[in-house]
């Protein structure tokens, strides 16, 4: 045995992790080499270390509730698409000037697994099944495209959203070659900047490192959270200094309704003089099990459901809304400042959270088991964690119909958060864009849809889940919007006032096209 192997058994050794070297006679040289690489590039203290905060903190906290130590979200940090219409236009000026400024960066975290899913590749490059076929990856794109243009055309002057791509280990080759296949969809390659988070062993309950295979460890990324410390040590926070970025809107991959940069979250941030803001919907179900931004103990975090009683759940405000109503979607403003002190400063702080979970592992013979109920941990930070570093936080409320539907799961009939609810949210939130620009939709029968459709009206048009047409059965109308056309829904008037369309309609760059009366 050579030093370097005695050196590595004697570590191994001493973290108590020595049966990961178990099988080693039995694999051939290159996975031998393979596995003994993954476990030199390894700081077994820092993971041990990991192991007992996480574990620590998860055991106390489990049974404790948060209700008495919990305030919700004060009105004077509160911004509202609904009650404060008249600021509306103001933020998106100052978002826009911010843009047109290049001041502004959009930053997507896409290292998950997408487990739920249940698909072998990265969520970003997933097909919904829109007419147009587009991948989340590629919606997101021409969001950013079309909102550099709107910041160009209002400021006369070329500018630039650069947008930054979190991966990980098991996302990032796929993720970029997939870029680089379609030619980052329009955007400057130099502007689209990938970068990869780290990676944790999953861990049985004792804290050994569960072996996937004879030779692999069983790894996962970091949680979102990880963001902060692969912003650091994969030089984009220098990459952000050097561009000038002094704000950035930080996103997840799967949310098909995401307003990319959105320049009236990040006006409305900016005029508070915020150094971190979080956008939520309203949560009108006190059962739904939505994390909550709220306030515990003075300092702003994201509450689960599972760490409050119902009753708290319950709590109404005198206007009749849930009083924790503050719908956490993932989706936040930082300053660059903030950002910086956060990497340099915080990030260690920060505890890992414990998610328990079934890993498939190799038992002491050998055999590959998969166990059918939990046997070890996953350990995750989160992207949320940080709020309570903030010194001026701010709260954007939207609505959820025209903002928010995540794809988590496989389509299965009634699903929720499905491929199926992704594309109907999309196609009626553009169907809505059409009527507000002074469009309609009519039947087979030349007839106008009602508005406010009601389910198996004549007329409406459903699909059957591989984007295909069924008349007059089901909602919603089919209707999509490129991001190149519309931004959100601004600009349709010249293309849809006063007319009538057959749905399925579908604008994009190329103009108006009826599928269904063309026969598409
Ligand atoms: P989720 O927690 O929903 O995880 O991520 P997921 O990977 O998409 O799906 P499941 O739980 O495996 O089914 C919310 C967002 O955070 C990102 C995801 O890519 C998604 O945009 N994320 C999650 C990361 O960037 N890194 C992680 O380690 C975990």
């Amino acid at each position: 045995m050579d030093s370097n192997m005695k050196e590595l058994m004697q570590r191994l050794t001493d973290a108590g992790q020595s049966h990961l070297l178990q099988f080693c006679n039995e694999l051939s040289a290159g996975e031998r080499a393979e596995l003994t690489q993954d476990l030199q590039d390894m700081d077994f203290q820092e993971i041990t270390q990991f192991f007992r905060n996480a574990t620590e903190t998860s055991s106390s906290s489990r049974h404790e509730k948060m209700d008495a130590r919990m305030e919700p979200v004060p009105r004077e940090v509160l911004g509202s698409v609904t009650r404060d219409r008249d600021h509306l236009k103001d933020w998106e000026a100052l978002g826009l000037q911010c843009i047109a400024q290049n001041k502004v960066a959009a930053l997507l975290l896409a290292g998950g697994q997408g487990t739920r899913l249940g698909v072998s590749y990265p969520k970003g490059m997933y097909d919904v099944g829109l007419p147009s076929h587009k991948t989340l990856f590629q919606i997101q794109a021409e969001r950013i495209l079309k909102l550099q243009q709107l910041a160009e055309q209002r400021h006369n002057i070329k500018c630039c959203i650069p947008w930054y791509i979190m991966t990980s280990g098991r996302t990032m080759e796929m993720t970029k070659d997939f870029f680089s296949r379609h030619n980052y969809f329009g955007l400057e390659k130099t502007d689209v900047i990938f970068f990869q988070q780290g990676m944790l062993p999953a861990m049985d309950y004792k804290g050994k490192i569960i072996l996937e295979s004879k030779g692999k460890l069983s790894m996962a990324p970091d949680g979102n959270g990880g963001l902060y410390r692969a912003l650091g040590n994969q030089g984009i926070l220098n990459d952000m200094q050097q561009r000038g970025i002094q704000f950035i809107h930080v996103y997840c991959v799967d949310n098909i309704l995401v307003k990319v940069a959105d320049p009236a979250f990040v006006g409305f941030c900016v005029q508070k003089g915020a150094d971190c803001g979080a956008k939520v919907v309203e949560k009108t179900n006190p059962t739904e099990a939505v994390g909550v931004v709220c306030k515990v103990d003075g300092l702003y975090q994201v509450v689960e459901y599972s760490e409050i009683t119902l009753a708290t759940a319950e709590k109404r405000g005198a206007d009749g809304r849930l009083m924790f109503n503050a719908g956490n979607v993932a989706n936040h403003f930082f300053s660059f400042p903030f950002l910086r002190d956060v990497v340099q400063k915080h990030e260690p702080q920060l505890q890992h959270h414990v998610a328990q979970k079934k890993i498939p592992y190799v038992d002491a013979q050998g055999q590959l088991i998969k166990p059918d109920k939990p046997n070890g941990i996953k350990m995750e930070k989160f992207v949320f964690d940080i709020f309570q570093f903030a010194k001026t936080f701010v709260v954007y409320e939207v609505l959820r119909e025209d903002e928010f539907s995540p794809l988590k799961n496989a389509d299965t009939q009634e699903g929720k958060d499905t491929p199926t609810t992704a594309r109907h949210a999309l196609m009626s939130l553009h169907h809505r864009w059409v009527l507000n620009a002074g469009g309609h939709f009519i039947d087979e029968n030349g007839r106008r849809v009602p508005a406010i459709p009601s389910a198996g009206a004549a007329g409406s048009v459903t699909d059957d889940g591989n984007g295909n047409l069924k008349d007059g059965t089901d909602l919603p109308i089919k209707c999509e919007i490129s991001p190149l056309v519309s931004y959100g829904g601004e600009g349709l008037e010249d293309l849809v006032r006063g007319r009538e369309f057959h749905p399925a309609l579908m604008l994009d760059e190329n103009g108006v096209h009826e599928l269904v009366k063309n026969g598409v």
